[in-house]
């Protein structure tokens, strides 16, 4: 029996939004009890953008979407899929994806949301190139947006400082043979579900005064049980990517990690035997933006010249769920 050929894809463009207010560690110096010395040397964060009062996800995704595909030339009719991965999605119903795709005018493009926490984003990478692969499509944007500012509790020290709003975003397409994505890894383990959530709000704890009095609608997270599984799952995960791709951390010029905590990015890159200056770094900038770190770095990286064609680039991500992502790409550039 003939083998189907599978086509290569890749990232043929790229862009990323983040809103322009800048909280600064200073700044929640007065709001919770905490100190610029204390989050800089625990988590590496200097600042975050927090979206206003009017601005939801799919505002952020949709100005991410508009530079990806400006980005690759691509017209908004041309895309097949959208996939936006979210953890704060606009509303539960309709799909955040369903809210750009009409925004932007994609008219012919199916549209899903993707939870997989801060691994949203890798994931949906995966998901994207299955459809470009296999030839059911030709264009799919992949969206990571998120504005967790709206989810966190504001007196809660250990998580407010943490996280940030913005959106990345790429358009898979079909690339030369060679370049793009050359292997994967996924992964999930349910069992650690409750160490990072949003507890109310959903079909096990509907929304009530209740609810809301005692704080449920908030992230809530076990940090200290989150950073040990994401010490040890980012260089795991990114090795067996490495590994379905036949190359070695060795063969790896750019690493882009989920930015959620430089301990855990300087960690990952430790087990990796890879030097930081491979490795992409932006946490101190935006903090952790969740399913829009990777392509938030990888833009900046692109964008900066710290990725250029030809080079073999690293995306790994972790998050709620648990659930962890990894993707080897051969960076195809621009004229190809
Ligand atoms: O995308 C996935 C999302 N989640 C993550 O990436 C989180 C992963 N975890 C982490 O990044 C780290 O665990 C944290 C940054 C959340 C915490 O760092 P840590 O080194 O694990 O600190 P800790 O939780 O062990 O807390 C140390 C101390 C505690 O005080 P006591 O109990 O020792 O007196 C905390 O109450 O630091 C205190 N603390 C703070 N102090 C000042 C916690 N948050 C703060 C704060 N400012 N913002």
């Amino acid at each position: 029996m003939n083998e189907v050929k599978k086509r290569s894809v890749g990232i043929i463009g790229i862009g990323s939004h983040v809103p322009e207010k800048v909280l600064t560690n200073k700044d929640l110096e007065a709001i919770v009890e905490t100190s610029d010395e204390w989050i800089v040397d625990r988590t590496g964060i200097r600042e975050r953008r927090i979206a206003d009062q009017e601005t939801a996800t799919s505002d952020l995704a949709y100005q991410a979407a508009l530079k990806a595909l400006a980005d690759a030339k691509v017209s908004a009719d041309e895309i097949d899929l959208v996939i936006v991965a979210t953890a704060t999605p606009d509303m539960f119903f309709p799909s955040t994806a369903c809210l750009v795709q009409n925004r932007i005018g994609a008219t012919k493009a199916a549209a899903f949301d993707l939870a997989a926490g801060c691994s949203g984003f890798a994931y949906g990478l995966v998901v994207g190139t299955q459809f470009v692969q296999n030839g059911t499509y030709k264009k799919v944007l992949v969206i990571g947006a998120e504005t967790l500012s709206k989810i966190l509790d504001w007196t809660d020290r250990n998580t407010c400082v943490l996280f940030g709003d913005g959106a990345g975003a790429v358009v898979l397409g079909e690339v030369e043979e060679g370049y793009g994505i050359l292997g994967v890894e996924l992964g999930a383990d349910g069992s650690g579900g409750d160490l990072l959530k949003m507890p109310a709000g959903g079909s096990r704890m509907p929304a009530s005064a209740q609810t809301v009095a005692d704080r449920l609608h908030y992230v809530h997270m076990s940090g200290n049980d989150v950073f040990k599984f994401a010490v040890k799952v980012m260089g795991e995960a990114a090795a067996k990517a490495l590994e379905h791709a036949g190359l070695s951390s060795e063969d790896v010029d750019c690493l882009i990690p989920h930015q959620a905590n430089i301990r855990i990015i300087q960690s990952a890159a430790k087990r990796l035997k890879m030097p930081m200056d491979k490795v992409m770094v932006n946490v101190d900038k935006y903090g952790n933006t969740s399913s829009a770190s990777i392509p938030i770095a990888l833009n900046e990286a692109v964008k900066s010249g710290k990725v250029k064609k030809n080079d073999v680039v690293v995306v790994v991500g972790f998050g709620a769920g648990l659930t962890w992502a990894s993707c080897v790409l051969k960076w195809c550039g621009e004229d190809l």
